[in-house]
């Protein structure tokens, strides 16, 4: 029976990626969050809490889906130190993982990135524990979201956006990335490269663009726009003057892309998922007000934080 690992897994990617993976394999799932961010199990897992024990919860009858809250860091700093740690402590009988997903970590909106960067930050110390981990344990296949805020910001520039190709990034000719978020972005990109060189790890990584879907968190474009439409906000605010754009991918799409690359990559390149198309907050605005049923003025509010620009080639 094979296990797999998702950290991070009551989070936006997290929850979707346990998901998928129970409704398309007959696998086993640990998920670990600390609730941080992430929204417990019984709000989205649709299956039922069937067995509580020493610190797992069991969902669905067959228990494949197995949930323990705690901070990612401590979990693998102790299972770096004892292989056995899941089981004497948690009373699983693991012994190593097949897939491992690591979606644990700070991220937020442009608010975030850009109002509190040493919280954000702290990505790099949940990253160096988990990097230390796999090294030691060697599960099967794993799996590094990385961003595109990883790529230096000065491709991306109003009057000089260019369309962004994987081998924009290039360690040996670096620009400055997105802020603290995309230094530890970068930097994990870095470190997986080693783990795959040095330490013989298969592992991918992946830079979704702007993801979407449903059950996002609020702080999201996305989903903050559909609900101000839906509540019909007029004059309708966007941040800068809303022609910046983004290239918005449904979170269905990452996760079949992402399971693609993880049986293509292993040697820790990354690969950019997005949906080829550029759309701009006003855009947006006009899907969601259209679907509401009317048309508001956009106030532009020009003193908050917008981001890099971009444009696609197709
Ligand atoms: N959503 C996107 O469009 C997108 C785009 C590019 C990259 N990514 C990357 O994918 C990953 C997941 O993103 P997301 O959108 O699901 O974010 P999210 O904030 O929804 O999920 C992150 C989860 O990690 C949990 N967490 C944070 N610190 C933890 C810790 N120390 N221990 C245990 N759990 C912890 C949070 O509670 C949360 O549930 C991140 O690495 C992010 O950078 C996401």
């Amino acid at each position: 029976m094979k296990i797999h690992l998702v950290s991070g897994g009551c989070g936006f990617v997290g929850r979707n990626m346990v998901k998928r993976l129970f409704n398309t394999t007959k696998d086993n799932i640990l998920f670990i969050d600390d609730l941080s961010v992430g929204t417990h199990p019984t709000t989205w897992i649709n299956q039922p809490l069937v067995e509580e024990k020493n610190g797992v919860q069991f969902y669905g009858s067959e228990k494949r889906l197995q949930y323990i809250e705690t901070d990612f860091r401590e979990f693998v700093m102790e299972m770096a130190k004892d292989a056995s740690y899941i089981k004497t402590n948690y009373g699983l009988a693991i012994e190593n993982f097949s897939d491992v997903f690591h979606f644990a970590a700070i991220v937020g909106g442009r608010a975030k990135i850009d109002g509190d960067p040493l919280m954000v930050a702290r990505d790099l110390s949940i990253d160096a524990e988990f990097f230390y981990w796999i090294t030691r344990q060697k599960p099967a296949r794993v799996l590094y979201p990385s961003s595109s805020a990883a790529y230096p910001i000065n491709l991306q520039t109003e009057s000089g956006a260019i369309a962004l190709k994987e081998s924009d990034i290039d360690f040996n000719d670096m620009g400055q990335p997105d802020m603290t978020y995309g230094w530890t972005k970068l930097t994990g990109e870095f470190l997986a490269k080693i783990a795959a060189s040095h330490y013989g790890i298969h592992i991918t990584c992946i830079r979704p663009f702007s993801g979407y879907g449903e059950d996002q968190d609020l702080t999201y474009p996305t989903p903050a726009i559909a609900r101000r439409a839906a509540l019909k906000e007029d004059p309708f605010e966007v941040w800068g003057t809303g022609k910046q754009g983004r290239d918005f991918v449904h979170i269905d799409d990452v996760l079949d892309v992402t399971l693609l690359a993880m049986d293509k990559i292993g040697d820790g390149m990354a690969i950019n998922i997005g949906h080829g198309k550029l759309t701009s907050f006003l855009e947006l605005i006009e899907v969601f007000s259209e679907f509401a049923g009317y048309q508001p003025t956009v106030k532009q509010l020009l003193d908050k934080p917008v981001g890099v620009h971009a444009v696609i080639l197709i």
